[in-house]
């Protein structure tokens, strides 16, 4: 029988492994809905121009700092995107200065600005040896772009095509694929014994694709990797409360103002800052698995990439539905929060 009993819980203070903070105003007013939480954040890079360099990273750590609120503690943990013209030198100079702490790769095309990610991966295999001798991870968006792939069938297609044949290439290459959406993904990883984790989002957890697309299309349930059949998502929630190492929070929060996500062609992305550990706290509940959320969100992450856990704490309260803002107000017009569906009864305290 599932544990419900339990109406508290106290925490490490959870950190998140995949996170988009954007940039300028926008930066500015969504910063604050992970600080309040999150004690550090794997902060992707894709900006326009995105953030190539070690320079670019250390630029863009400083506005993120400036972006603060104040009394924030909050460590950004940077991210260069890998392009076919990146150095090795580079990298392993943003390393061991502790500039970036991981390399992402985006396959070209594969989502909201990736223009200039990886075509070729011949050419990134001087890089990625670089990292694998200094231990930096290679955080992964796994999706094939080809246009002849079903959009549903991507991530296992990229897991053949592309994934296994360039770890055993490189097999002390330390990888993490991020925003895990199938059962091929959460098998993959649990078969792997060395080097390779996963991060999985909130919403991956909650919503399946019928969310999206029965009953009227659902701009806001929409992002990349997209959301798949009910089986996977089960599948991504037993990886989640097992409290198995290789699987973390890695939120994917990817605000988008509502104008660029309800029209025609909309953006990919889902903002789940605001409410992640209600929702997280929600789901790990009803599953009777609240001791494992701990493992999730706070410790499986450090562990992977070499860091301590967060020494400070959290306490999740159960009660009375919380209330959470619909909408975030950005001077580029508004931010829509996911809406899970159902009523999130934990709410954050410290
Ligand atoms: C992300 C974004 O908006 O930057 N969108 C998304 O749907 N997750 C890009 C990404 O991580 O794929
Ligand atoms: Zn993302």
């Amino acid at each position: 029988m599932p544990d419900r009993t339990i109406t508290e819980l106290t925490i490490r203070r959870p950190d998140d492994w995949h996170l988009h903070l954007r940039d300028g105003a926008m930066l500015r007013a969504v910063l604050p809905e992970t600080t309040r939480h999150f004690a550090r954040a794997i902060v992707m890079p894709n900006l326009v121009p995105p953030v190539v360099t070690s320079t670019h990273a250390m630029e863009y750590r400083a506005r993120i700092l400036a972006a603060l609120p104040e009394g924030a503690k909050f460590t950004p943990l940077m991210t260069l995107y890998l392009t076919e013209e990146t150095e090795p030198a580079d990298v392993r100079t943003a390393f061991e200065a502790g500039i970036a702490t991981a390399v992402k790769l985006y396959p070209a095309g594969a989502t909201t600005n990736s223009a200039s990610g990886v075509r070729d991966f011949d050419k990134v295999r001087p890089v990625l040896e670089t990292m694998a001798e200094i231990g930096m991870p290679l955080c992964v968006h796994g999706e094939v772009t080809d246009s002849d792939i079903d959009i549903f069938d991507r991530e296992a297609v990229f897991i053949d095509k592309i994934l296994r044949p360039l770890r055993k290439k490189v097999p002390d290459l330390r990888v993490v694929m991020e925003h895990v959406t199938t059962s091929d993904a959460v098998d993959y990883v649990r078969d792997s014994h060395k080097n390779m984790a996963a991060t999985i989002t909130t919403h991956h957890l909650i919503i399946n694709r019928n969310h999206i697309l029965a009953g009227g299309i659902k701009p806001h349930f929409y992002c990349l990797p997209v959301a798949k059949r009910e089986a996977h998502r089960v599948a991504l929630v037993q990886a989640a409360i097992s409290g198995d190492k290789r699987f973390f929070l890695g939120t994917d929060s990817a605000p988008h103002t509502d104008p660029n996500k309800l029209q025609a062609c909309g953006c990919a992305g889902i903002f789940t800052a605001p409410n992640t550990m209600s929702c997280l706290a929600e789901v790990f509940d009803v599953a009777g698995k609240l001791k494992k959320l701990e493992a999730f969100t706070s410790l499986n992450g450090p562990n992977f990439y070499r860091l301590p856990p967060n020494e400070d704490t959290i306490t999740l309260i159960k009660g009375d539905p919380v209330r959470y803002p619909d909408q975030i107000p950005t001077e580029d017009g508004p931010v829509t929060v996911f809406d899970p569906g159902f009523d999130l009864h934990w709410r954050v305290e410290g």
